[in-house]
């Protein structure tokens, strides 16, 4: 890891924003960067609307008590975007100019790997102090163990796992459950383990349809009175609408489908994600203040690392393989 610039004079004013997907535990992640900052004497600015408020100056001076009776609460209390006219030098132009006229002199920025993009190219024109803290219920960001929300919406998706047990059991019936995750499987792999799943299905792992289809008709021979396959919403093969039509077509064996979208986006953040946005959000203001910047502040190992910017959005956080092989064992 290296660090890629120390600002010279310490930082006065210190702008934060969430961006892109909101995740559980945000909020709590705000509260203490907010905290951090004026216990150390620092003004504190809330930029609405991730980057598409600091284009149009949505920007406001804070006290402690504006993120009073968040830590528990899901979305993210100054709003998020995922903004289009930050991509343009037009757009960071702006907000550069934005940020000079509120007198903000560092920024930490809560979000994903998208976000983590704008950043980058951010800090590369203007060199503008910038830490970012990994939030995002996908978990698929590199230098961190976890990002915030995963696990707020891995329990979330559990929990509906559980209940579609239930009535999978009931009637001795197929399902198909998509959850989210566009590039990654972080979410599938682990609900799908914590929730016995028959088969899980990511995107970094190739879907053979009619291996599935031989698996499905074998447990069903076998025994075995519930089957439920978790996939996620990247899988090669499709979605769980289409894998389960390409079954059905080829085996005959009747299915549901469960979509479970934007639920997982939601609820009140678990433990966890409430214990790391509050240890992320404090570091980041921690390392910024001591001068530190284009870094994203994570855990690893349940130790504080930082990152590089450019390694935290260049490098692609692997999947634990060995755990998609053992639940195939304990599902079998
Ligand atoms: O990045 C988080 C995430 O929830 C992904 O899992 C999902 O693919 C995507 O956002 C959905 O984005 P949107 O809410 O913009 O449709």
């Amino acid at each position: 890891m290296k660090v890629a610039k120390m600002s010279k004079k310490s930082i006065s004013n210190i702008g934060v924003f969430t961006s892109g997907g909101d995740a559980p535990g945000m909020n709590a992640a705000l509260r203490a960067v907010v905290r951090t900052a004026i216990y150390d004497g620092k003004g504190v600015f809330t930029i609405r609307c991730g980057y598409d408020g600091m284009i149009d100056g949505e920007i406001e001076q804070v006290d402690s008590r504006a993120v009073s009776n968040i830590i528990q609460t899901g979305g993210t209390v100054i709003k998020t975007a995922r903004s289009e006219r930050f991509r343009s030098e037009v757009g960071r132009k702006r907000a550069f100019e934005n940020l000079a006229k509120f007198g903000i002199e560092g920024i930490i920025a809560i979000g994903g790997d998208g976000t983590f993009r704008g950043s980058l190219e951010f800090y590369r024109e203007y060199k503008f102090p910038m830490i970012g803290v990994p939030a995002t219920i996908d978990n698929d960001v590199y230098g961190t163990d976890f990002t915030i929300g995963y696990d707020t919406a891995v329990n979330t998706s559990l929990d509906a796992i559980d209940k579609i047990r239930d009535t999978s059991q009931s009637h001795k019936r197929f399902f198909i459950v998509e959850v989210m995750g566009r590039d990654a499987g972080f979410i599938g792999l682990e609900t799908g383990i914590a929730g016995g799943a028959e088969n899980i299905l990511i995107p970094e792992v190739k879907t053979d349809v009619d291996k599935l289809c031989g698996q499905i008709e074998s447990l069903f021979e076998r025994g075995k009175t519930s089957n439920i396959v978790v996939v996620a919403e990247g899988d090669d093969a499709g979605g769980a609408a289409e894998i389960g039509a390409k079954i059905k077509e080829k085996t005959g064996i009747d299915y549901r489908v469960v979509i479970l979208g934007h639920i997982q986006r939601g609820g009140n953040p678990s433990s966890k994600d409430r214990l790391l946005a509050s240890k992320l959000g404090y570091w980041s203001v921690k390392h910024l203040i001591a001068g530190k910047s284009n870094l994203m502040v994570g855990e690893i190992n349940g130790k504080i690392a930082l990152t590089d910017m450019a390694e935290a959005v260049g490098k692609k956080k692997p999947i634990d393989m060995a755990a998609l092989e053992m639940a195939m064992v304990l599902s079998s």
